[in-house]
């Protein structure tokens, strides 16, 4: 995590005890405009005392039971450091049993959405304002059946007599739930109670002194003269990562924009001409389409594809790199999720992240990364991305792969066929954007491997047909196919079939995520 220079934020220290929701505590105390930071549990009383601006500390959840021989525990004297306490789920009951109160192995473990009734509303102070009867998200095994000495119990559940408790004049809070996952939808709040009623935030925390610190503390990674070299691809990560190390170091900064021809309509230029007027280091556009398409030359296996085009770009960016041999650290937008991925959900979320944050290159050419949105979630990159000022459409630029059109041709990619598809995507995006309905969430056209008879004037045409892909989804995990208005796919069919010679059908795909995936390929 950046950190600030001492004392000059309010700031709430997170005790991360080993839960998997650690930096997202993190991410709902930075949505409440204040600065937080994630320590270990080694962190004492003393060292709390020591460092101005905290006002709060947080104990994070965790998989363990206090129970557990070696399960983490922090310093007895946090509990009395002069700032109040959140403890959450491990955190409860760890101040639980430190304040000596009983705990017990539950007779059935809560997990998942729990019906949870708050008691003594009027005296709480996590609770203002909220209903009495709520639902939270519940993930623990032992209870604690009774409130330490001095609390009052705030909130239980069917199964969890004290599901929340307080000492409000000890600054002492703690829930058993947790207030940070979204199924636990009116935790923000509970939270801003705590942050701004326990602890007297003043909420001035924003986006522009994340990007002050991001920059200080490149600038403490990289030295005086530290070179870094930056490979930028039109996406916000990695716009938004050139500009904090082009603010951080300036012209010491090189960065590479290896543009393989299969980006979007005049896409490339955007990158150039967003670079333009922000940025003092200067952006190298290597064009190198043609290298690109030779190799991709009658291959139609999609995951060929990708592997060439990844192989591909690594190279072209090696050699150019090659001209930078002072440059020991390359920067690289890595944000949490991805964090997340590459510690090995999935398989297919690994093919993704490798061409994302062109995977190997750091190994291969010995380069320690510089990577500013590591605690980032890709919302805040966006705000980021504002704070910033680069351009608007390319700051919420709907997703896009790394290998581009290549895995939305099915079949060859030929100079040809990349041309009809990056007319007819143009003219799929421009009336999707215009229709009345909730902009989708990634929108785009596919053009698929097989010709159709047509009829055209009085010819008979024999050309391809034209897949229109929208989808509505929040994490790409599952997606809904978009109802897109019947007068605007009408408009998009006449005006793909007219101007693009080579198209004579239109399609619509209606098939949601699972079974079918976004992409085609
Ligand atoms: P699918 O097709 O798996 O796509 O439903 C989920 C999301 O991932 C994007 N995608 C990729 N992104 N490299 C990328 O950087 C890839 O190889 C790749 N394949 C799919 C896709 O656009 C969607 O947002």
């Amino acid at each position: 995590m950046v950190t600030p220079p001492a004392g000059s934020f309010q700031t709430i220290l997170i005790i991360d005890l080993g839960s998997q929701y650690t930096q997202l505590i993190a991410r709902r105390i930075r949505q409440l405009n204040v600065y937080s930071e994630i320590v270990d549990n080694h962190v004492t009383a003393a060292d709390v005392k020591a460092r101005q601006g905290i006002i709060g500390l947080i104990l994070s959840g965790g998989p363990n039971s206090v129970y557990r021989f070696n399960s983490p525990a922090i310093d007895p004297k946090l509990l009395r450091c002069g700032v109040p306490v959140l403890g959450i789920c491990y955190g409860l009951q760890l101040m639980g049993r430190m304040l000596e109160a009983p705990i017990e192995e539950a007779r059935r473990s809560e997990f998942g959405k729990t019906e949870l009734w708050v008691d003594n509303l009027e005296q709480s102070l996590l609770f203002t304002g909220l209903n009495p009867n709520l639902i939270c998200w519940m993930s623990h095994g032992d209870v604690l059946t009774e409130a330490p000495a001095g609390a009052m119990i705030t909130a239980h559940t069917d199964a969890t007599p004290v599901a929340a408790f307080e000492n409000r004049r000890h600054g002492v809070y703690a829930v058993q739930f947790h207030p940070e996952v979204t199924h636990t939808p009116w935790g923000i709040e509970l939270l801003r109670n705590f942050v701004y009623g326990g602890c007297g935030a003043r909420g001035d925390w924003t986006m522009g002194n994340f990007v002050e610190m991001a920059a200080e503390d490149i600038q403490s990674q990289v030295g005086e003269d530290g070179e870094v070299i930056c490979a930028v691809s039109g996406g916000v990560d990695s716009l938004c990562t050139a500009a904090i190390v082009d603010r951080a170091i300036g012209q010491r900064l090189h960065s590479i924009f290896v543009d393989h021809g299969l980006l979007r309509f005049k896409e490339g230029d955007k990158v150039v001409d967003a670079w333009k007027g922000h940025f003092t280091s200067k952006l190298t556009r290597i064009n190198a389409g043609g290298r690109f398409l030779e190799k991709l030359k009658g291959v139609t296996q999609p995951e060929r594809k990708r592997k060439i085009i990844g192989r591909e770009f690594i190279k072209v960016f090696e050699e150019q790199a090659q001209r930078y041999k002072r440059a020991k650290y390359l920067a690289q937008g890595t944000l949490y999720p991805d964090v997340i991925e590459s510690s090995g959900i999935g398989l297919h979320a690994h093919v993704i992240k490798t061409h994302h944050n062109v995977g190997g290159l750091p190994r291969r050419m010995k380069l320690t990364l510089v990577e500013p949105l590591r605690d980032l979630f890709k919302d805040e990159v966006r705000k980021l991305g504002l704070e910033l000022e680069l351009p608007r459409p390319l700051v919420y630029r709907q997703p896009f792969p790394g290998p581009g059109l290549a895995i939305r041709i099915i079949g060859e990619v030929t100079a040809e066929r990349l041309r009809i598809l990056r007319a007819a995507d143009k003219i799929v995006r421009d009336e999707i954007e215009m229709a009345e309905m909730t902009r989708p969430w990634q929108y785009f056209a596919v053009l698929p491997a097989v010709k159709t008879v047509g009829v055209m004037g009085d010819q008979r045409s024999y050309g391809y047909p034209l897949i229109i892909r929208a989808v509505q989804s929040e994490d790409a995990m599952t997606a809904d196919w978009s109802k897109i208005p019947a007068k605007n796919l009408e408009r998009i069919s006449s005006r793909i079939v007219n101007e693009i010679p080579g198209i004579n059908r239109v399609c619509l795909d209606i098939t949601s995520k699972p079974p079918a995936t976004i992409e085609w390929e």
